[in-house]
């Protein structure tokens, strides 16, 4: 897979961390979810709300289970995945109906799109790894059609009275499940950290409003530590 930039030294740290848990990423995640992050990929992609024959950009795609949920919701869509992992995009280009995927490589910081390329943007879990998170919402305006949405998958740092033994579950289970299912202990330690060190969604929605975006709404799910957050770029 080609790289055109090297990413900034946090982006390099982060692309050899997905580099390195390819192989059980999609293990993990059905583990640690107990089997949810399928749904959420297809509320994603229904989020989208893409016309007939749209076109949608799911960037850090991962082994592209957002993009695969797109394709098979709106087989008439053109579907672009992006990541910077090569691995992460090999492993997506293997699955069941990749072939109609355009999967590419690319920094979330600086996409190879022009101006109003597309109908929707999503992506799952991007945020917590980038370092500002604003530029790289305003670089999904830009790339996004007047009228298109972005659909967001994120994280969500536990709140309320839920909010201690909740942590206290995602600090003590992710690293041991990294452990016990990969044998790597230090990537999902990293997880755990981008978990619960990530912003709440009132302050995602405040970065959304500053990079351009309105209608902003979110849902919270599984005990408040993940949420799905939608918005729009208004129309002309
Ligand atoms: C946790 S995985 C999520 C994969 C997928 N979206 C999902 O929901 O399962 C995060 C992905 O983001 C990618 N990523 C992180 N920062 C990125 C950036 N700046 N540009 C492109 N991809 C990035 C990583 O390589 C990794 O594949």
């Amino acid at each position: 897979m080609p790289s055109h930039e090297t990413p900034s030294p946090k982006g390099l740290e982060v692309q050899r961390t997905f580099d390195r848990i390819t192989g059980y990423y999609d293990r993990m995640n059905r583990i640690m979810t107990l089997g949810r992050h399928a749904a959420w990929c297809r509320e994603v992609a229904a989020g989208a709300h893409l016309p007939p024959g749209g076109s949608l950009l799911d960037i850090a795609t991962g082994t592209g289970v957002i993009a695969l949920a797109v394709r098979d919701r709106h087989p008439d869509a053109t579907v672009h995945a992006v990541d910077f992992s090569g691995r992460m995009l090999q492993e997506a280009a293997r699955k069941p109906g990749a072939e109609s995927v355009t999967w590419q490589y690319a920094d979330a910081n600086d996409l190879p799109f022009g101006d109003a390329s597309f109908d929707a943007v999503t992506h799952g879990y991007l945020l917590r790894n980038v370092e500002d998170a604003e530029r790289v919402l305003r670089e999904q305006h830009r790339v996004l059609k007047p009228g298109g949405r972005v659909v967001i998958l994120e994280t969500c740092p536990p709140r309320g009275p839920l909010r201690y033994p909740v942590e206290l579950g995602v600090r003590m289970m992710i690293p041991l499940l990294g452990q016990a299912v990969a044998g790597d202990r230090e990537s999902y330690t990293y997880l755990k950290e981008s978990t619960l060190g990530f912003m709440p969604p009132q302050q995602v929605a405040a970065v959304l409003r500053r990079a351009g975006f309105e209608s902003v709404a979110w849902r919270k799910k599984f005990f408040g530590t993940n949420m799905i957050i939608t918005a729009r770029k208004p129309p002309a």
